[in-house]
Formats: structure tokens, sequence, C-alpha cells
């Protein structure tokens, strides 16, 4: 369902298209009441992101220890010029300015290189933190009042309609940075990917921001920083589990840990219990046992062909990659 807002605090022009296709919240407690009943207890990496939680995230990508953010956002202001050379060029049928759809914008803070670089006819935004979402698309609007804007609330991991939003004309420049497809189990990134190829194929470009396998010491640094923001971010599900969907975790409980599985190349987070304890969640009772660790999120490192290949195994071809000097990042500039 699609409404307009408006944002008191920074005026007249700052008026975006609000999209809602939130999940609903029944879906999310039997989702979240399946995780915690399994032997390996889980909380989706999704439920991170209520307003508080974005916030967090947000500090995260400021943490000296945590190079994804800033060294991707270096990568994107060297190449931006090329990036818009490449997505405006392309299939005759699908001329003009391309429309640039970000899927889990956050802040916007990349989004805005890429509007400066490219100049896209709208910015389509895709995040399940809605009242972030409204505040960073409102701010955004207001900085680009010539823009069209349209905030969707989603769970990109599901489904998401842009019919609503698109017209079947545009080219598009979709955008997923971050290396938030690592967040995904890679089927369900090779699946999302897949869907994404369909969305844009014959009409455009995604640019993709992938984090590789590093030393073990630099990847748990950046997981467990310094500041105790990303143990705060972690910890903060627990906050959110007991306001919106009446549960009563002890957060004094449980403490945050990161570990870097080099088998799997993957960053695991998880909550552990520091005794036994029973908790509530709405009128569900569970034992949760000292030690016992639920886990919360998996971050996937790719390497260049272990990514090359999941692309290229979904209908996709690569058509640039770049890299910081170091390695510690990369952008794939993809074509389906
Ligand atoms: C959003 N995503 C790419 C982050 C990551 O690095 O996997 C989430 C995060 N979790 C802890 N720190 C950051």
């Amino acid at each position: 369902m699609a409404s307009s807002a408006r944002s008191s605090e920074t005026g007249e022009d700052s008026i975006i298209r609000l999209i809602d296709q939130a999940p609903q919240p029944v879906d999310m407690t039997r989702e979240l009441l399946e995780g915690l009943r399994a032997s390996q207890k889980s909380i989706a990496p999704k439920y991170f992101y209520d307003e508080q939680g974005s916030r967090l995230f947000e500090r995260i990508t400021r943490l000296p220890e945590y190079y994804l953010t800033r060294t991707e956002i270096g990568i994107l202001r060297t190449t931006v010029q090329e990036i818009a050379e490449l997505a405006g060029s392309g299939a005759q049928r699908h001329s003009g300015k391309p429309v640039l759809v970000e899927c889990g914008s956050g802040s916007g803070e990349k989004a805005r290189i890429l509007i400066d670089g490219v100049s896209p006819q709208a910015y389509v935004a895709i995040d399940i933190s809605k009242d972030f979402l409204v505040s960073s698309c409102e701010a955004l609007s207001s900085d680009y009042p010539d823009l069209d804007v349209y905030a969707v609330c989603a769970d990109y991991s599901q489904n998401w309609d842009l019919s609503e939003v698109l017209d079947t004309d545009a080219r598009l420049l979709a955008f997923f940075p971050g290396s938030s497809l690592g967040n995904f189990e890679p089927d369900e990134a090779a699946i999302f990917l897949s869907q994404v190829g369909q969305a844009i194929s014959g009409r455009g470009l995604l640019l993709i921001g992938i984090d590789p396998p590093k030393d073990a010491s630099v990847l748990e640094a950046a997981y467990n920083d310094s500041a105790g923001v990303t143990a705060r971010f972690n910890l903060n599900l627990l906050t959110r589990l007991n306001r919106e969907f009446g549960a009563n975790f002890d957060l004094s409980g449980y403490r945050h840990k990161a570990v870097y599985n080099q088998i799997e190349a993957r960053i695991e987070m998880y909550l552990v219990s520091k005794r036994d304890q029973e908790v509530r969640i709405g009128g569900d009772r569970m034992f949760i046992a000292k030690d016992e660790a639920i886990h919360t999120e998996n971050s996937y490192k790719y390497s260049y062909d272990r990514f090359v290949d999941m692309a290229q195994e979904v209908g996709f071809s690569c058509t640039r990659y770049w890299t910081d000097e170091a390695g510690l990042f990369s952008v794939f500039l993809l074509s389906a």
C-alpha cells in the first residue's frame, strides 16, 4: 500500500512515497518461536533492525575495527564515474537515466555517492526498519528535492514487489552494498541473486559489495569491537523481543560472542547464556542452559572465485570488479 510521508523536521521539500510491505507480526512470532525451539537455538538476523538496532548498526559502520563500510565507500568514490558510464549505457529499449534500487538502504550514505555520480531518475530504498527507512529517505529527499524517492518497507530476504514503483521501461541500477549478501545462507544468497537477476534482466546492472575472507584476527576484531557496540547491537535483539513479542529475557544473563569459522568462511555471532534460566515468549516458556548459545548471525566472506561462480550459476556475468589496495573489500558490477 502506498502513501506519502512528509517530514515535519525537514519541511516542504521532503516528500517521499512509502510502500508498506512489512511482514505481519504474527508470522514473525511464529518464526521466532521456531528458531528458539530448535536444538541449535537461533534468532534470524533481520530482527536486529528495529530503530535502535539500525542506529547501533550505523555506529558499528563508523568503528575503527569495522573496515567494511569505509573501505566500500572509498571504492565507490573512486569508481562512481565508471559506474555511471556503464549504468547509463546498454539496451536501447530501456533508455534514459536509471532508477537506483537499494536493498537494505540503512542511512543511505552510500546511495548519495551514486546519486551524485549517476544522477538517477528515481531512488527506491528497500529496508525492513520502517521508522529508520522513512527518516533517512526524508533526509535524502530534502537534500535532493528533484529526485523521486520511494521508501519500500519490506523484508528483502522474502518477497518484495516493486511493480507499484517501477516503470517497466526504466533502466535499473540495483545496489546491494555492505556485504549484506553474506548474512544469507549460501543457498538463500543464490536464490536472492537469481530474483534480482530476473528483475534486472536485459534492463540494468547489479552493483554489490562483497567481503572477502581474510585473517581471523582482523575479522574477529571487526565483530568484537573494543567499544562494545557490536555486543549492544547483538543484545538489543533481546530488548526487542521483550518489547514487541512479550518476552522476558534478562539481558544481564547473556554475553555477546563472535568467532570466525575458517572452514565455512563466516563470522558466527551468538548470545551465550551465563546461567541456567527460563524465559517466557508470549504464552510459551523455554529453558536455556548455562553456556548454551543462541545463534544470531552468520556473515559469510566470499573469495572472488566463490562469489563469481555463484553469480554465474544464477545467470549473471561480471562486468567489472574493484577492490581497495589492501584487498579488504570488493565491489562487483554484474549484468543479467
Ligand atoms: C549488515 N551486515 C552486512 C553486517 C555484517 O557485517 O555482516 C551486520 C553486522 N553484524 C555485526 N556487525 C555488523
